[in-house]
């Protein structure tokens, strides 16, 4: 049995002020859910804040990004050990706009994948294709070529995978649920092959544009086991419905 997990990536939004206010307003709305393990990822400079008002709430915390040394001259990095010191359970690694505007290749990802299991530090590690590369046909290849790379050498310790679909992100065009379980299925496969049986038990969730209205029929699906919410995330209100989305 895998536990889904639902994590909210905030992006680049919210002061440490807004921080508060979303926790503030969220932990009554989803006091008491148990059956679904529940994560945010705010902003670095949030991460304070959050821990400090999640405590003892069963909502963990999560950075958007890592850097893979521990400490030393890297001007404007932040080290797994420093998010670990914030009470980070997770880090995201990977996401498409880290490779899209900050040139993360799959040998960088593989780095801070590394670097984040030796913190233990849990790691929700992203991947998926392009529209160009959909396409033109090459959607399995991708992922495969991302989950190879991404994991390189390295044990399945702390690992979750996200499939992002990059056209489906912020788009609003969310993948079907057959569109989805495909992928997901082919990366369960994949992970097979590097891991063998312990493959059963990584949660693989599934993100680009997840709504209130979308979440049950991509949750249904066998091998989709959470969701990574960028825009949803956003609003109390309409995230606390996507934890809930087993109830009608
Ligand atoms: P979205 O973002 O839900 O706004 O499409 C998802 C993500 O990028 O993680």
């Amino acid at each position: 049995m895998r536990l889904p997990l639902i994590a909210a990536n905030w992006k680049m939004n919210k002061t440490t002020a807004e921080t508060r206010e979303f926790i503030t307003e969220f932990l009554p709305l989803v006091d008491g859910v148990k059956d679904v393990e529940i994560v945010i990822a705010p902003a670095f400079t949030s991460l304070p804040v959050a821990a400090k008002f999640l405590k003892g709430s069963n909502v963990k915390l999560a950075a958007q990004d890592v850097f893979w040394e521990t400490e030393g001259a890297y001007t404007g990095e932040v080290s797994p050990l420093m998010l670990k010191d914030v009470e980070c359970t997770y880090v995201i690694i990977g996401h498409s706009e880290r490779r899209q505007y900050f040139n993360e290749t799959d040998e960088i990802v593989n780095r801070k994948i590394r670097a984040a299991q030796e913190a233990d530090l849990g790691i929700i590690f992203c991947i998926g294709e392009t529209l160009q590369e959909r396409e033109a046909g090459e959607t399995l290849q991708v992922l495969k070529r991302q989950i190879t790379e991404g994991l390189k050498g390295l044990s399945a310790q702390g690992l979750v995978i996200a499939y992002e679909p990059v056209w489906a992100i912020g788009t609003g065009k969310t993948a079907t649920p057959e569109q989805a379980e495909e992928a997901h299925s082919f990366i369960r496969k994949e992970l097979k092959t590097l891991y063998g049986n312990e493959a059963e038990q990584i949660r693989i969730l599934y993100g680009g544009s997840v709504k209130p209205d979308n979440i049950a029929s991509l949750m249904a699906q066998p091998n989709v086991d959470g969701a990574l919410v960028g825009g949803a995330s956003l609003k109390p209100d309409s995230f606390s419905k996507i934890v809930r989305f087993k109830e009608p």
